[in-house]
């Protein structure tokens, strides 16, 4: 903790606590009452056929959504500044990255602008960020006609500038090919590195078993699994899960147990 800063920049926001979290759309009940805590440290994977609730999730945790039974509650002391606090503490990524027509640098900087960092102190922390996804020799180029691979990495620089304490993604490499993968793949493992909370899904069961230290399984909008990741992959505890594992439930198999 550096001397001077605000509580709202250096007390950590985890735990992450989701309690009866459930969410409705469109006449259907889309999460089931989940409940469950993110803690520091491992890398979580949520995993689960398409249409499983995958994105909501995430979407609920990061406050993109609102939960419409149950509360989404940051535990951790940063976050007894209430609301309007620390949203600069998580960040997320998205499939399609959307970038704002102007430079790379500049899509940067306008993050940090947002988020209350002062003038003078962005120019470095945008070096930086540029620096560590690899694009520093692209910083001035305009970010959409960047490649997709690029921008990926751009969106993924725009959250290292703000050194979140939570990251969450969203099948952050759905678009784009093995070598760029690997790429946010590395990156991803340096936000690990350097501390942050990673939660993200993915479909692509190689990618989980590289990243993942554990897994949440959905399936029909609820938590069917969780666990350690090895586990989860050499032993899964559920048929769903198990046939997930063997490539073989790509969207959810039967009709929630409600309207069967
Ligand atoms: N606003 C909405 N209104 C009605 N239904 C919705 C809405 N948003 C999502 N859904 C439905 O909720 C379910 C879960 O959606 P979600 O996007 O979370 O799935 P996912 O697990 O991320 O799937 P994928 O693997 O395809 O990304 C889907 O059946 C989707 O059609
Ligand atoms: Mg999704």
């Amino acid at each position: 903790m550096t001397a001077g800063q605000p509580l709202a920049e250096t007390a950590p926001i985890l735990p992450l606590e989701l309690d009866r979290v459930s969410f409705e759309a469109g006449g259907r009940r889309l999460i089931e009452e989940i409940t469950l805590t993110f803690e520091a440290g491992p890398r979580t994977l949520i995993l689960g056929p398409n249409g499983a609730g995958k994105s909501l999730l995430l979407r609920l945790c990061h406050g993109l959504l609102r939960p419409t039974t149950g509360r989404v509650i940051w535990r951790g002391p940063g976050a007894a500044l209430g609301p309007g606090g620390p949203t600069r503490r998580q960040a997320m990524v998205f499939q399609r990255p959307v970038m704002l027509r102007r430079s790379a640098a500049a899509n940067v900087a306008y993050a940090l602008s947002v988020n209350g960092v002062r003038w003078k102190d962005r120019r470095a922390l945008v070096g930086e960020a540029l620096e560590r996804v690899g694009l520093a020799r692209l910083a001035e180029r305009p970010a959409r006609v960047l490649s997709a691979g690029e921008q990926q990495r751009l969106a993924l620089a725009r959250a290292w500038a703000l050194q979140p304490e939570v990251l969450f993604l969203d099948e952050p490499t759905a678009n784009l090919d093995p070598a760029a993968s690997h790429a946010v793949e590395r990156i991803i493992n340096g936000f690990h590195q350097a501390g942050t909370k990673i939660v993200m899904t993915t479909h692509e069961l190689g990618q989980a078993r590289r990243l993942a230290d554990e897994v949440l399984f959905l399936h029909w909008g609820r938590l069917v699994e969780r666990s350690p990741a090895d586990s989860f992959f050499t032993q899964p505890r559920t048929p769903e899960a198990d046939a997930f594992v063997r490539g073989e439930l790509l969207w959810p198999c039967a009709p929630p147990p409600e309207e069967a």
